[in-house]
């Protein structure tokens, strides 16, 4: 059966996460080699090799890719391996939480750059490459880079300069799709909200406590929160040739977080009480 990426090499960054690693089956899936990097080595290696027992092909290298001469050893080990770039999927991140009064500038210095300088670097170095191809790139920013709600911890006290980094994350991805256009790369965001990883629960804690409950009420969809494979779902679509008109676009993927502007859903007893509001005007 043919893949619709087949023949195509797409490289993931921090591959050893939760939806790099779904990315890289669903993309692998579809006929793609895959090239992933990560700073955490077992991490990385424990996705190549899920690729390989889905009977997919993977290659990995540990990296930092904060580093200008990391984010080039990524490219360049992708050519080395397999000759050609034809996606890039900037999923890696590292962030440290605090207010805008309480993050301290080592630590804003630290998110900015793990958020915002770190996939400019790693596309800059891929795109000699991704002109040849004439590839895609998807960078995975977030909700709270473009929702100012309320109901989001991430967004408002705890996360100041991780909604800052993927807000420039938003930015960045509509001016390379600019430059890059005329020679035929595109380049999109997703923008997920709550999803089930490790990292979600690091920070929002196990299913049924307050603070996970806080973050994930949000959603339109309420049954439950986003899962790795929902983004990985998008990732393939924008890489893919049924995207071939689409660039300079933001994929929300968030159970409807954003369309509520981070309220969650209104309960029959609001929306009885707002309707009451209308008619007494
Ligand atoms: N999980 C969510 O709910 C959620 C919501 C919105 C957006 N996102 C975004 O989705 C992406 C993936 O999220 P996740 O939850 O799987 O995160 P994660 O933290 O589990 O994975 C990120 C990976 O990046 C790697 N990494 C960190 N610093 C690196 C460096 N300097 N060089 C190379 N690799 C590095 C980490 O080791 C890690 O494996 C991120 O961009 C995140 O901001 C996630």
């Amino acid at each position: 059966m043919s893949g619709r990426l087949d023949g195509r090499v797409a490289l993931i960054t921090g591959s050893g996460g939760d939806i790099a690693r779904a990315t890289a089956l669903r993309l692998a899936a579809e006929g793609a080699r895959i090239v992933g990097t990560d700073i955490d080595a077992g991490l990385a290696e424990a996705t190549a090799r899920a690729v390989h027992e889905a009977g997919g092909e993977a290659e990995t290298i540990a990296l930092d890719l904060s580093e200008e001469a990391g984010a080039q050893r990524f490219a360049d080990f992708a050519i080395e391996r397999f000759g050609r770039i034809d996606a890039l999927v900037n999923n890696a991140k590292a962030a440290r939480g605090g207010s805008g009064e309480s993050t301290s500038p080592e630590d804003w210095r630290f998110t900015i750059d793990r958020n915002l300088t770190m996939p400019w670097l790693v596309t800059r170095a891929a795109l000699p490459a991704l002109r040849e191809s004439r590839g895609s790139v998807v960078f995975i920013a977030s909700v709270s880079g473009a929702s100012f709600g309320t109901g989001y911890p991430g967004n408002t006290a705890n996360l100041v300069a991780y909604s800052t980094a993927k807000a420039g994350v938003l930015r960045l991805s509509v001016a390379l799709a600019n430059e890059l256009g005329p020679d035929g790369i595109r380049v999109n965001t997703i923008s997920p909200g709550v999803v089930e990883t490790a990292a979600t629960l690091r920070t929002y804690g196990a299913p049924g406590t307050a603070r996970r409950e806080l973050a994930t009420r949000p959603s339109l969809l309420p049954q439950r929160i986003g899962s790795p494979k929902d983004i990985a779902n998008g990732v393939l679509f924008l890489v893919s040739d049924d995207a071939s008109w689409i660039t300079g676009s933001d994929l929300r993927i968030d159970g409807g977080w954003f369309a509520s502007g981070g309220a969650g859903p209104a309960s029959a007893a609001d929306t009885a009480t707002l309707q009451v509001q209308v008619l007494e005007r």
